[in-house]
C-alpha cells in the first residue's frame, strides 16, 4: 500500500483529481470505477472544474458503477447511479455508452450482477478503482463478513451502513435495506486503487483497514494484499501511531 497523508479535505480534492488526472493521462480509455459517498464529491468537483478549463480529456474513459440501492426506481432522488451521474458523469460530460451500471429496474438482481460482471470483464477490468471506506471497513456494499471472493451480489445493509447512509437521505427510515454491490472478487483485481478517507470519524477503522489483520471482518484491510493501492487520507483521519514507509 502507498500511503500519502494531506493537511486538509480540500487538499485530499485536488491531490486524489491529481492522481486521476495523471492516470486518465497516460490511459485516454482508462476504465474507472467511482464510488458515490460524501469522500470522493471535492475530488469530483475538482476534477468537472479540469475539465471545463481543458486540462484533462475524459471523452474516452469509461465509468463504472460501484453499487446501488435495490429496488428503488430509476429516476428516485436516492439512486446511487442519479448520485454518480450529477457528481461525475455529467460534470466530466461522459455519455451513456461510457457507463457501466449496476441496475436495471426489470431485472433480477442475479441477471444484473451477472451482465454487470461481464460489461466490466468486456471492458477490460478496471484500470482504477476510486473507493471510500466505509464505517465498518466496507468497500462499496461489501458488508462485514465479506471474503476476498465474494461475488456481485444482492446483499442486506448493516446497521452501520443504515446509519450513514440515513445521513445522505434525511434519516434512517429513508435509507433502502438491500442493495447490490460489485463484488470484492472485482474490486481487488483493480489495477489501480485509490482509497480516499477523511475525518476523525475514519480513524479507528483506518487503522484496522491498513494496519490490522487481513480479514472478511474489515473486508477493505484486503486492499493490503491487492495490487498497486494509495491510501489518500487527510490528517483527522490518520492514525497516528500507525507509521509507513
Ligand atoms: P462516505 O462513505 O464517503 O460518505 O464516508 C463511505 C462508505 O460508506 O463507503
Amino acid at each position: 500500500m502507498n500511503v500519502q497523508i494531506v493537511e486538509s479535505p480540500a487538499k485530499l480534492d485536488t491531490v486524489g483529481a491529481d492522481f486521476v488526472a495523471a492516470l486518465i493521462g497516460s490511459k485516454p480509455s482508462a476504465t474507472v470505477l467511482v464510488a458515490t459517498g460524501q469522500t470522493p464529491m471535492g475530488l469530483y468537483a475538482e476534477l468537472g472544474a479540469r475539465y471545463r478549463r481543458g486540462e484533462i480529456d475524459p471523452r474516452s474513459i469509461r465509468a463504472i458503477q460501484l453499487d446501488e440501492y435495490f429496488g428503488l426506481s430509476e429516476d428516485d432522488p436516492r439512486s446511487l447511479y442519479g448520485w454518480m451521474k450529477r457528481s461525475f458523469v455529467d460534470p466530466l460530460g461522459l455519455d451513456p455508452d461510457q457507463l457501466v451500471r449496476l441496475s436495471g429496474d426489470e431485472l433480477d438482481p442475479e441477471t444484473i450482477c451477472r451482465r454487470y460482471d461481464e460489461a466490466v470483464r468486456d471492458a477490460g477490468g478496471i484500470d482504477l478503482s476510486i473507493l471510500g471506506l466505509g464505517p465498518n471497513g466496507h468497500l462499496g456494499f461489501n458488508e462485514p463478513p465479506s471474503d476476498a471472493d465474494a461475488p456481485t451480489r444482492l446483499v442486506s445493509l448493516s446497521e452501520e451502513s443504515i446509519r450513514s447512509n440515513g445521513t445522505y437521505w434525511g434519516g434512517q427510515d429513508r435509507v433502502p435495506r438491500q442493495a447490490l454491490t460489485a463484488g470484492m472478487n472485482v474490486l481487488l483485481r483493480a489495477r489501480n486503487t485509490l482509497l480516499v478517507v477523511s475525518g476523525a470519524h475514519k480513524r479507528e477503522i483506518l487503522r484496522r483497514t491498513v494496519h490490522g489483520p487481513v480479514t472478511s471482518e474489515v473486508p477493505a484491510s484486503y486492499l493490503q494484499d491487492a495490487a498497486n493501492v494509495t491510501v489518500l487520507a487527510d490528517r483527522d483521519a490518520w492514525p497516528e501511531d500507525v507509521t509507513f514507509n
